[in-house]
């Protein structure tokens, strides 16, 4: 079972995006093992994003990152961390394809909605950047056990 992380970013939930985003994840079959509503600190977002820390967008991404509240979330599900990838889309939504959620909710690269790890690596460095172990909870989904 693999795990990823996921952020709706500040424009996600300044339009009321959260429901519509969280429903995609759960309607594909992943698990939600950990979710939390916060304002992220500048150290927090310079970490984050630490690998862009030279390129141009570096600054205006942490501003941005840090100007409202986010959702960080983990999800888990076999190939969960590809998965993830394809349904956020491409970087820039003008060029995202329909169906993905930056294709069908976004049009600006600077305001794409959602962040989702990249790679095995990236997955397991963020999820341990932005959540304790505590915060996480496995369980098994499962309809059955709980109406017996
Ligand atoms: S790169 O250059 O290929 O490494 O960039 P990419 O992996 O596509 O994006 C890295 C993160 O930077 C965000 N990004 C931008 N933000 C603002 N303005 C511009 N022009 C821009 N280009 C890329 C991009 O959304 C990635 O952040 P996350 O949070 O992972 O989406």
């Amino acid at each position: 079972m693999e795990r990823t992380f996921l952020a709706i970013k500040p424009d996600g939930i300044q339009r009321g995006l959260i429901g519509e985003i969280i429903s995609r994840f759960e309607a594909k079959g992943f698990t939600l093992v950990g979710l939390k509503f916060m304002k992220v600190s500048r150290e927090l977002a310079e970490q984050h994003y630490n690998i862009h820390r030279e390129k141009s967008f570096f600054t205006g991404l942490v501003d941005f990152i840090t100007s409202g509240p986010v959702i960080a979330m983990v999800w888990e599900g076999s190939g969960a961390i590809a998965a993830a990838r394809k349904m956020i889309g491409a970087t820039n939504p003008l060029t995202a394809e329909p169906g993905t959620i930056r294709g069908d909710l976004g049009i600006d690269i600077g305001r794409n909605i959602i962040h989702g790890s990249d790679a095995p690596e990236t997955a397991t460095q963020e999820i341990s950047l932005w959540f304790k172990d505590e915060e996480l909870i496995s369980w098994q989904p499962s309809l059955i056990s709980w109406i017996r």
